[in-house]
């Protein structure tokens, strides 16, 4: 069913406030997305009325905090068709989780001559913790392409492929592009190369409809905060048999069976990966995300997220087509995401970022974490407009007039 943003805005109250007496068209929803009262209000009821620290009491609150600590991973799982509960580790956010594997996984699994690969447009996340790995243990770090309309060359992969190569790590959906990458097909022929397979879906998961198992990925990586969830809390899906293979990422509290002065055993999944007191609240706020997008439905917000981006492109170009003054950066329409990355002529992204604020307009402007994609544009800095279930047609026409107030401006 189609979904109605104006409907759904209700949910969210900061979109009620003004921003320099304009009414606020949040449309950085790729930086980080707003909370339903749903979310606010789980995360308010556990604190009045269930919270405790979880796993080890035995009192009331305990039992309490841990049965929805836990329902809360029951709900990701099922929202990601995790095959098994065991193989969801509530980590900080999706760098955490991507750290996690590069740590755990990829200090015992990669040595020497063995090869990463990555795809030139990954967000730093997905290239920085590869390149610490492979730099400490004299792996080579491989890079696959991106052709100029913004898609990943599926011919270079071969080429990034042909070697030792461990593990292929890459990002669903570009935050900068836009472009989804055909993540099946991609990680089909990394194992058929014999790698293994970490998909960045921190800007899929919250977006569109994500099958672990259909995407037969080995790791997948998301953020709470993208997804009407509260910061703090991410996930790590793994196959079971992986980390069960693996040894643990942090040691201390909650991750252990038993500890000796000289030794210790490792809880079972997940408990293993989750060392110390982790963000209750915050998993529980997480679970209330899932069940907000769930009854909304993904399929229905991928389908308007679509839409706003086809919008967007079309009444960028109509600027473009009165003074050739717009680059916009990506595939077209219908091969990408809810969200635009954009260069006007003689503005600076920040400048315009900030013009657009002073119309209540909020949008991102800089490398948004994905430099070498920026210099593969040939770009230091670029415009976005990311857009979620509760943005409209109205809001991106704000931000067209925004962007001709900074052009006579500049
Ligand atoms: C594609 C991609 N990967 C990873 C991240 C990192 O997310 P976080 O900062 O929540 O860990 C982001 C955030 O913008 C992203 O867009």
């Amino acid at each position: 069913m189609k979904l109605d943003p104006n409907t759904l805005r209700a949910d969210f109250p900061i979109l009620d406030r003004e921003i320099h007496g304009h009414p606020l068209a949040y449309l950085d929803n790729a930086a980080s997305s707003q909370k339903p009262v749903a979310v606010i209000e789980a995360i308010d009821r556990f604190y009045r009325a269930h919270y405790a620290n979880i796993h080890r009491g035995v009192h009331t609150l305990s039992e309490e905090a841990t049965v929805a600590y836990e329902a809360a991973r029951d709900k990701v799982a099922a929202f990601i068709n995790a095959p098994d509960r065991r193989g969801v580790i509530f980590t900080r956010n999706a760098t955490e989780a991507i750290n996690l594997v590069a740590y755990a996984w990829g200090r015992t699994n990669v040595g020497p001559g063995d090869r990463v690969v990555v795809t030139e447009m990954e967000h730093h996340s997905n290239i920085v913790p590869w390149q610490m790995l492979t730099q400490e243990v004299g792996a080579d770090l491989v890079t696959f392409a991106t052709t100029d309309e913004g898609r990943l060359d599926l011919d270079d992969l071969d080429r990034a492929l042909d070697g030792p190569v461990k593990l292929l790590a890459f990002s669903h959906v570009s935050n900068v592009l836009g472009t989804v990458n055909p993540a099946r097909e991609i990680t089909a022929r990394a194992h058929a190369a014999g790698a293994q397979v970490l998909i960045d879906a921190a800007q899929s998961v919250p977006h569109l409809p994500v099958d672990v198992q259909a995407l037969d990925c080995d790791f997948l990586a998301f953020s709470g905060h993208k997804m009407c969830g509260p910061s703090g809390v991410g996930a790590l899906y793994g196959r079971p048999e992986i980390l069960e293979a693996m040894p643990p990422f942090m040691g201390g509290g909650g991750m252990i069976r038993r500890v000796t002065c000289e030794e210790s055993a490792w809880a079972s999944l997940p408990a293993k990966f989750e060392a110390g007191t982790p963000a209750i609240a915050e998993a529980v706020g997480l679970g209330a995300a899932v069940d907000y997008l769930s009854d909304v439905g993904m399929a229905a917000i991928w389908a308007h997220e679509r839409e706003l981006a086809a919008y967007a492109l079309e009444r960028l170009a109509e600027l473009d087509a009165e003074n050739s003054c717009m680059r916009v950066l990506g595939p077209p329409a219908g091969e990408r995401c809810g969200l635009v990355s954009f260069t006007v002529a003689g503005i600076h992204p920040h400048d315009l970022a900030q013009v657009l604020d002073w119309e209540g307009v909020a949008i991102r402007a800089g490398h948004h974490c994905a430099q070498p994609l920026h210099q593969r544009c040939g770009l230091t800095a670029s415009a976005r407009a990311s857009f979620y279930l509760y943005n409209t047609r109205d809001e991106i026409d704000r931000l067209i007039v925004g962007i001709r107030k900074a052009q006579d401006m500049f």
